[in-house]
């Protein structure tokens, strides 16, 4: 049976207009997890601000955010680059006002086993993943602290954090840091009305997932039963916990990392299965130097 199915994509927990007149900003939303996360506080009411490089992924978030009639704007942006981070700020500043909300969505990620990885591979991925983090943050935090605003800030982390992830080294180590900076920032924030936490995604499989992490489910048996909950996560799921979190009903829960998982990452078996070396894990030969 499992943990039934939530409710249809478009359903709100949320009051209508939770987010009218405020801008949320999403890295990375024109893909993914992202874009569904944006799309909720979308239907809320909010403004959105889109941030990515690619001009086909900006195209994609924003056709989605119109669909559901909320505003939307766009603005090309590479989180490794702090200059291009505060053009992006003042580009949404102009659109809408200065954003309440910063999702730190964005992320990079290939399976890779530790011994093959260069280190620009590893330098790139923590670039991305914990260095653009802490870069729109710190933009986003000093914007807010000079204005003397209040407002929330939710990092996409990922469960790897506690566990580590084989075959993700560079990932895991990345998000382990995302998790810890949503920590160190609520405190030194918080006095100032920054409230800061942290949303991890479990399994959520979807159309945008790079061609190589979907070559790595493919490799997994059915998705469902491999999981505590006996499905995988329904995109609006994470978009709702999102939301609640930067609501005036969630103020209060800071330094905080939800998980939306359905306890996939507390899984342990009695009798461990076989160890699968990782480089047979992903069909890869002997390691050559
Ligand atoms: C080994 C790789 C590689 C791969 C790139 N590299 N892909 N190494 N296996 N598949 C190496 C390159 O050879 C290079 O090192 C270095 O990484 C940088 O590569 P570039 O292509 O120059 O980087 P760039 O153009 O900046 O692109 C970044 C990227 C790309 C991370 C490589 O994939 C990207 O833009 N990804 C964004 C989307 C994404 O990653 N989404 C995943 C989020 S999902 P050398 O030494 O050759 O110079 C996620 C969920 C986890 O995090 C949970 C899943 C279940
Ligand atoms: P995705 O579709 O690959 O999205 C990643 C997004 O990040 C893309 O839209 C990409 O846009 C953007 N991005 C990457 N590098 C960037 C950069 N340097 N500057 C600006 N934007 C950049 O991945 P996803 O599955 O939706 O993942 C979203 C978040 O959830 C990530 O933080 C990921 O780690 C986390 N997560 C996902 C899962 C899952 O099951 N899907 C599980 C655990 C955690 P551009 O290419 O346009 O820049």
């Amino acid at each position: 049976m499992g943990i039934p199915n939530p409710p249809a994509p478009g359903d709100t927990a949320l009051k209508p207009g939770t987010f009218a007149d405020q801008t949320v900003f999403v890295t990375g939303a024109g893909t993914g997890l992202g874009k569904a996360i944006a799309s909720e506080f979308a239907r809320l009411g909010a403004n959105i601000v889109i941030a990515s490089r690619k001009s086909e992924h900006l195209e994609a978030g924003a056709a989605a955010i119109g669909e559901i009639g909320a505003e939307v704007h766009t603005v090309t942006c590479d989180i490794r680059e702090p200059d291009q981070i505060a053009a992006a700020f003042d580009s949404a500043e102009a659109a809408f006002g200065m954003p309440s909300v910063l999702v730190n969505n964005a992320a990079a990620n290939f399976p890779v086993p530790a011994e093959d990885m260069s280190p620009n591979a590893w330098r790139t991925v923590v670039d991305i993943t914990l260095n653009g983090t802490f870069f729109c943050a710190r933009e986003f935090g000093r914007r807010h602290l000079e204005a003397g605003s209040a407002a929330s800030i939710i990092n996409v982390g990922a469960s790897y954090a506690w566990t580590g992830g084989p075959g993700f080294a560079h990932s895991a180590a990345a998000k382990a840091g995302v998790k810890n900076l949503t920590e160190s920032l609520a405190v030194e924030w918080g006095p100032s009305g920054i409230q800061v936490n942290c949303l991890v995604p479990g399994l959520f499989p979807h159309e945008d997932m790079t061609a190589d992490i979907q070559a790595n489910l493919a490799g997994t048996s059915d998705k469902d039963v491999c999981q505590p909950a006996m499905r995988v996560g329904h995109r609006q799921e994470l978009g709702w916990a999102a939301t609640f979190l930067a609501s005036p009903y969630g103020r209060f829960i800071s330094g905080h990392t939800l998980v939306v998982d359905g306890a996939n990452w507390q899984r342990r078996s009695l009798v461990n299965p076989p160890m699968v070396p990782i480089r047979e894990q992903m069909g890869r030969g002997t390691f050559e130097p």
